[in-house]
């Protein structure tokens, strides 16, 4: 399963990419007007910078909803870096749009994913990726992993070639679950990708070894 990163905050992008196990950046609307970046020159400016932290697929989130929009605002993004993919949301003219790019070789992620039927239609349309909103999904006391488990189960019985990108990631947990569920990629919040660290018994084991390491002292 591959790792990326779901953030637009720099800082936090050079973190995980120190850690060695990045493979990618996801990001979206709302992550970007959390990090004050306003208009075209500066949002096109903030995913080069991504794409030269990073060597991997950095998805940048159109924010037009009809078609020609869609189209036009994709093919500016396209074009700032090979790595970039264009997020599109599954809506009917999003859907036409991620078949517009797959015929003009313009990778795409397909996002806010809810349903197994909404899977279909975007690996129908030829989607490179795809998001189910895991973490939302549970928020509204469905389950995100069934549904993962689900769609995993459709794409192989069918053979759809899109990659399942599991997001809305809230701890750890959800990133062992979704590598269960036969995920392709997990874009997950720092805290998340941090939190898979974490073991108490890690900690006690290794004050142990530490302070056991002193008595070695020669
Ligand atoms: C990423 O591609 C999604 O936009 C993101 O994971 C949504 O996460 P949220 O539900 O925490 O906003």
């Amino acid at each position: 399963m591959k790792f990326f990163i779901d953030t637009a905050n720099l800082a936090q992008i050079k973190e995980a990419n120190d850690l060695g196990i990045l493979d990618g950046v996801t990001t979206n609307p709302s992550l970007m007007a959390k990090e004050g970046i306003k208009g075209e020159a500066a949002i096109m400016k903030h995913y080069k910078d991504i794409c030269e932290m990073v060597d991997g697929d950095v998805s940048a989130e159109v924010f037009s909803t009809d078609f020609a929009g869609i189209i036009e605002e994709g093919q500016k993004l396209a074009a700032i870096h090979p790595n970039i993919v264009v997020k599109v949301p599954m809506i009917k003219d999003g859907v036409k749009a991620i078949k517009w790019f797959t015929e003009n070789n313009i990778r795409t992620n397909c996002t806010l994913i809810f349903s197994a039927g909404q899977a279909i239609l975007a690996a129908k349309a030829g989607a490179s990726y795809l998001s189910p909103f895991l973490g939302r999904i549970d928020d509204s006391n469905w389950d995100g992993i069934q549904l993962i488990e689900q769609i995993r189960h459709i794409y192989d019985v069918q053979g759809f070639r899109t990659e399942i990108l599991a997001a809305s990631i809230r701890n750890a947990l959800h990133i062992v679950r979704a590598a269960e569920a036969g995920a392709d990629i997990c874009t997950c919040p720092l805290d998340s990708i941090l939190g898979l660290l974490k073991h108490p018994l890690t900690d006690i084991g290794l004050a142990k070894f530490l302070e056991d390491a002193k008595k070695t002292e020669g």
